[in-house]
């Protein structure tokens, strides 16, 4: 009789990543909407874009009546960035989720190099998601300067007392699993060794990214060290989910079953067509015209932030179809319906959420040059106080004072507004609770 495989037990409220097909988590890319796409074409779970610690501790929890979902919202402090914002506007969404159409499915992925702040932000979220994931794998500086992302390879005992802080302070009372995703690294030998220590942590799954940290997204996914991850992950009862290059739902299935592997992630060939989840037995990819048309209406019922929409659009969109053209052009979500012909079922909609976003039509008129002096002296001044409230707070593994807004404004300016998917006028809709 041969013994049951060892299981790290599921805590009550969290997900077994076993048999799984997930959404990538993805920097800009991985937005409310498009993860509800994703799920909605049949991924099993879906993995929220990497979102800093110290951009989530501080904000506070809105449920937004108008859309359903839920989100963490801060006020800013650059308004000298953005002069334009008027004060009672500047607050901005961190991180947005649907708790009815996503909570249960989906994992939060924190950036984070510290125990104690990677705790205090993850508490935040940790009652409204499936799971937490520390990201363990981003090559980009912003990420490594500060010690996070795939600088973590490097400092596996950091990455372990961050991990195991996670399990004890916030998986188990919340009960939810924790889980990390990491590259490969140059040799097995170093990534197996790795792999057992976080397999130690009481992590209930590991994503593996079949790439070195130094490889590009092109250069094609490296998978002679997949099995052995598997098998390391196994022995500890950890699920293991590979990653790079998978391009389907199908194929996906059939690779983790090559391999060992208990599921897999799809980012990149999700992020421009997300039916990629369908099974090829449920007519598999839709055409991107299909998928492109569910996007739009997706993005307005949670009243997507429209620089971010306009962006999946442009990834969604072929460069060479007229239908692309036409949607560069346009500022708002009535134009943009306008541009691809979906007056009829969703102009009516694209109004409502251009009013609640004022934009297109309902942009209001930028000030005047008094008035944004007079908006840059306040935020200074509000800018001073928080870093006076924070100062001996947040501080970087160097040393160096590091503010909520400073881990945001480290990255490049897109980025660092994905994370702040949105400014939120529809603020007024929204109810602290
Ligand atoms: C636009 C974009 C943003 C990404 N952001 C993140 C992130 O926030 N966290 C993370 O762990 N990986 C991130 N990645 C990496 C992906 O999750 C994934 O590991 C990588 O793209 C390989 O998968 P693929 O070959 O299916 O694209 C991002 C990738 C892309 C393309």
């Amino acid at each position: 009789m041969t013994a049951a495989p060892k299981q790290v037990p599921i805590p009550r409220k969290g997900v077994d990543y076993r048999g799984k097909v997930a959404l990538a988590p993805m920097v800009r890319s991985g937005e409310c909407p498009s993860r509800l796409l994703a799920l909605k074409y049949g991924a099993d779970l879906v993995w929220g874009p990497e979102t800093i610690d110290k951009a989530v501790i501080g904000t506070t929890r809105h449920v937004n009546a108008t859309t359903g979902t839920v989100d963490f919202t801060r006020f800013s402090s650059n308004g000298a960035k953005n002069p334009s914002v008027n004060a009672d506007q500047r607050e901005s969404v961190i991180y947005r989720l649907h708790p009815e159409r996503e909570g249960k499915r989906l994992i939060y992925q924190i950036g984070t190099s510290n125990p104690e702040t990677a705790v205090q932000a993850a508490k935040l979220i940790a009652p409204d998601v499936a799971g937490i994931d520390v990201n363990a794998g981003c090559p980009k500086p912003f990420s490594t300067s500060g010690g996070m992302g795939a600088a973590l390879l490097k400092t596996p005992g950091l990455l372990c007392s961050i991990l195991r802080a996670l399990v004890t302070e916030v998986g188990e009372p919340n009960e939810i699993g924790i889980s990390v995703k990491i590259r490969i690294l140059e040799t097995a030998k170093e990534t197996e060794a790795l792999v057992r220590s976080l397999c130690a942590t009481g992590i209930t799954g590991l994503t593996v990214h079949c790439r070195t940290t130094p490889m590009r997204p092109r250069e094609r996914a490296i998978r002679d060290q997949l099995k052995m991850v598997a098998t390391v992950c196994r022995e500890s009862g950890v699920a293991c989910l590979m990653n790079g290059d998978v391009t389907s739902r199908d194929e996906a299935l059939e690779l983790a079953s090559e391999f060992g592997c208990d599921g897999a992630m799809i980012a990149t060939a999700a992020e421009t067509n997300p039916s990629v989840f369908r099974p090829d037995s449920d007519g598999g990819k839709a055409p991107w015209e299909e998928v492109v048309q569910e996007y739009v209406k997706t993005a307005m019922q949670v009243e997507n932030r429209w620089g971010n929409t306009k962006f999946l659009l442009g990834q969604m969109i072929p460069g060479k179809d007229p239908m692309y053209k036409a949607m560069t052009h346009t500022k708002s979500y009535t134009a943009v319906i306008k541009a691809l012909g979906y007056e009829v079922e969703m102009l009516d909609l694209a109004r409502k959420v251009d009013k609640a976003l004022e934009i297109g039509e309902y942009e209001k008129p930028k000030l005047t040059k008094s008035e944004r002096k007079a908006a840059n002296k306040g935020a200074k001044a509000l800018g001073e106080q928080e870093r006076a409230a924070q100062d001996g707070v947040h501080r970087t593994t160097a040393g160096a004072k590091r503010t909520a807004e400073m881990a945001g404004l480290d990255m490049p300016p897109d980025i660092a507004r994905e994370s702040g998917p949105a400014s939120v006028p529809e603020r007024t809709s929204a109810l602290a609770v």
